[in-house]
């Protein structure tokens, strides 16, 4: 095949014109910060997954931090997180002073497997996070049947999963506290973004007031009129509240969620197409009962199916094709810190160890074009059998 001259980067925000309007019209409002435009995303995006409340906050990160604190985790807890995430899922549970438990995930698809749950269960256990790995659910059935029967919590980590159901229900609208990213690579993009939302009124209206600095009042409106200057700080809160800016982007994005999220399960699917049949080429399945937005597109290569390994790839998608990819996830158990830490080993979370070996995310969002697709699964067939042993 003839080789493009172009580099195809491995994502991009979707954007035109109504994004650009929606932006200059925050900063002619002079509202740059928290203002009417965040209020509005938070009810449209509660609505659209079907949540009773929501808090708009800077990241997904901030979100598990909030979503941490208000269900009270602390030192000496403990809470039970899958392997195979980004470092974020992970951390946030660090520096409440708990210990992150990393279960390990189901082969066929990454994401966290029920069954292994239980066993890491003790009295110190105060949560669990599963995480919607590649916008597929989890099995969230078996999930809150376990947090339920042992008294824990379930904060859903669902940055890849902006649309996603299960069992036909949008994934946040079971009252779990549900977090969800808007990187510039996520389903829906404003920079850097992220939203709590949740069932429970009170633990959201915790969340809120510890988004901006613990201040009792609500702060954006204090330099309206009619707002007043007077705040009682009533915990020590953080700096996590969305921008308005970034919210203007939101509402523009939201409205065409549907259709982005399409055009992923459209472009899903001449994957899906072309790489049938490779022995080499495993693509990542989705899993009972969800319908994945098709955050990410994942392809697990088979090292001994072949002569080259994942990494040498990687390398000939992008030197040889000018195609750009990434890795979902190094897996967390594998990050220095979490080795040293509690000494974890890859014999100790097996099928994410072997997952890391072979995955590749290749390019997917709405902006490609169809031929992009067909070229970069050309590319991969190409490869595959080229180098087949
Ligand atoms: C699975 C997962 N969880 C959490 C995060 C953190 O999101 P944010 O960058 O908005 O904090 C990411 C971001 O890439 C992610 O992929």
């Amino acid at each position: 095949m003839e080789k493009r001259t172009e580099f195809l980067s491995y994502a991009l925000p979707y954007w035109d014109d109504k994004e650009i309007d929606a932006v200059v019209e925050a900063i002619r409002s002079n509202w740059w910060s928290r203002g009417p435009k965040v209020s509005e995303f938070e009810e449209k995006f509660a609505k659209y997954v079907g949540a009773k409340y929501a808090v708009a906050l800077n990241s997904c990160t901030a979100a598990f931090t909030l979503a941490l604190e208000v269900c009270g985790v602390g030192e000496g807890d403990e809470v039970i997180v899958p392997s195979m995430t980004f470092c974020s899922t992970a951390n946030t549970v660090v520096h409440t002073g708990a210990t992150p438990v990393l279960c390990d995930v189901l082969a066929e698809n990454g994401l966290i497997d029920p069954d292994k749950i239980e066993a890491l269960i003790t009295e110190k256990t105060k949560a669990i996070m599963p995480v919607h790995y590649a916008g597929r659910a989890c099995d969230m059935d078996k999930i809150n049947a376990i947090a339920k029967k042992h008294g824990l919590y379930v904060i859903e980590d669902c940055a890849h999963a902006i649309g996603t159901k299960y069992k036909g229900n949008v994934i946040g609208s079971n009252g779990n506290l549900c977090c969800y990213s808007f990187y510039t690579t996520k389903n829906i993009a404003t920079g850097e973004g992220g939203m709590l939302v949740g069932g429970d009124e009170e633990l959201i209206d915790r969340a809120r007031v510890l988004s901006v600095h613990g201040m009792s009042k609500n702060a954006w409106n204090r330099y309206a009129k009619g707002g007043s200057w007077k705040y009682e700080v009533c915990a020590p809160g953080y700096k996590f509240n969305l921008t308005d800016i970034a919210a203007s982007l939101g509402l523009v994005q939201l409205e065409r969620l549907d259709w982005m999220n399409g055009k992923r399960a459209e472009y899903a699917a001449i994957y899906e197409e072309i790489l049938e049949g490779l022995d080499s080429i495993k693509t990542l399945k989705e899993a009972e009962g969800s319908e994945g937005c098709w955050h990410l597109y994942i392809i697990n290569v088979q090292n001994d199916k072949l002569s080259i390994d994942r990494d040498r790839f990687i390398d000939i998608l992008n030197n040889e094709y000018n195609i750009g990819t990434s890795v979902h996830f190094i897996p967390v158990h594998t990050h220095p810190f979490y080795r040293e830490t509690y000494g974890y080993t890859d014999e100790m979370l097996p099928e994410a160890s072997k997952l890391f070996e072979g995955i590749i995310s290749l390019p997917l969002y709405p902006g490609m074009k169809e031929e992009d697709v067909r070229y970069v699964a050309q590319a991969v067939r190409e490869i595959a059998e080229k180098y087949a042993k």
